[in-house]
């Protein structure tokens, strides 16, 4: 499971502030995030694109306290759309949202982010594409589920996560496997009490190939998103044993992760769809990251060493 003291510094403004002072952190941020304007984002989306990959594009943001915060992140998705529109993008790439950057944990913030986000998803229709609502942690996860059905009342096309570490997923996964659901299957980023997530890797795994044969079985478009490469090819077995074919489900990847294997998969004729966060608002984004993975903070101080 990922590193919990690693997780617990995504909340630290002190941490964030000790490492921006730090040369280095630039240097491993990049390699997760792009960058940090709307442009940078954009022009690297062209360039998966061009490789035939899909993408989807998370403008970095989470937590928001302020209800005028909330509404420029609206207006940034709004922009960001309007520009995937005109440069010809909107067919390959699309939106991912969390709702807690959307004002949900505000007095009243289910309300107030849905109605965020339902302009962001008419945005995206208007463009020609899709919203994810990206999945947090376990106390936002039954609001989440919420929204997700009030929007897919309205746009059907909206997509959701499910976290295979939660123990209620088995139960949503049966729920949301209809026609024209389309969930982003995910092990799980957040530091979560036993009592609510499974806490041991090979449980994890086991409960992620369960939800995926449910997934995969059901009506709608499974999104399988791992690195892991054993999961990928249960994934590939089990889409193979219910006579799917190319385009009623995809992989998922994050930008900066094996992209070999995303290459490497998206050559073998599956739909690859690249995670590309972008924005100023990196920190908790690249604490999940470095969290997940013992050898990215070994390069995170490799880094710092040679500073
Ligand atoms: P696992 O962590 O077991 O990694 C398998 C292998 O992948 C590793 O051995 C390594 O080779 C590589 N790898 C994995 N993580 C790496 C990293 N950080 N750096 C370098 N290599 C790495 N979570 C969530 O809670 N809510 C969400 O909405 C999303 N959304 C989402 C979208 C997409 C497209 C992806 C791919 C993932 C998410 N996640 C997420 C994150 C997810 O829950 C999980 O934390 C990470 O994907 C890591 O788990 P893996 O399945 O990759 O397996």
């Amino acid at each position: 499971m990922p590193n919990r003291a690693l997780l617990a510094l995504a909340r630290s403004d002190r941490a964030r502030e000790l490492a921006l002072e730090l040369p280095a952190t630039r240097a491993v941020v990049r390699r997760f995030v792009p960058g940090e304007a709307r442009a940078d984002a954009v022009q690297v989306a062209a360039g998966l694109v061009a490789e035939g990959l899909r993408v989807t594009l998370d403008f970095l943001g989470e937590d928001t306290i302020e209800r005028r915060h909330a509404h420029r992140v609206e207006a940034e998705y709004a922009s960001l759309l309007g520009e995937l529109a005109r440069r010809g993008l909107a067919r390959s790439a699309e939106v991912s949202v969390k709702l807690t950057a959307l004002g949900l944990r505000l007095p009243g913030g289910e309300e107030i982010a849905t109605a965020h986000a339902r302009a962001i998803c008419e945005a995206a229709r208007t463009a020609g594409t899709t919203v994810t609502l990206d999945m947090e942690d376990h106390t936002v996860t039954s609001a989440t589920l919420r929204v997700l059905r009030t929007l897919r009342a309205e746009f059907p096309e909206t997509g959701g996560v499910l976290q295979a570490y939660l123990r209620r997923t088995p139960a949503d996964c049966r729920m949301l496997a209809g026609p024209g659901s389309r969930i982003r299957l995910c092990k799980g980023a957040y530091d979560e009490p036993a009592d609510v997530a499974l806490r041991d890797r090979h449980e994890v795994d086991l409960a992620y190939v369960s939800c995926l044969r449910t997934l995969m079985a059901g009506e709608g478009h499974p999104m399988v998103a791992t690195h892991d490469p054993r999961l990928v090819a249960i994934a590939r077995h089990l889409a193979r044993e219910q006579g799917r074919v190319t385009g009623d489900h995809e992989f998922q990847m994050l930008y900066g992760i094996r992209p070999g294997e995303q290459r490497r998969l998206a050559a073998a004729g599956e739909t690859v769809r690249v995670y590309l966060p972008y924005g100023q608002e990196w920190w908790g984004y690249l604490t999940r990251r470095l969290a997940e993975r013992p050898a990215n903070l070994s390069f995170f101080v490799r880094s710092l060493l040679s500073s």
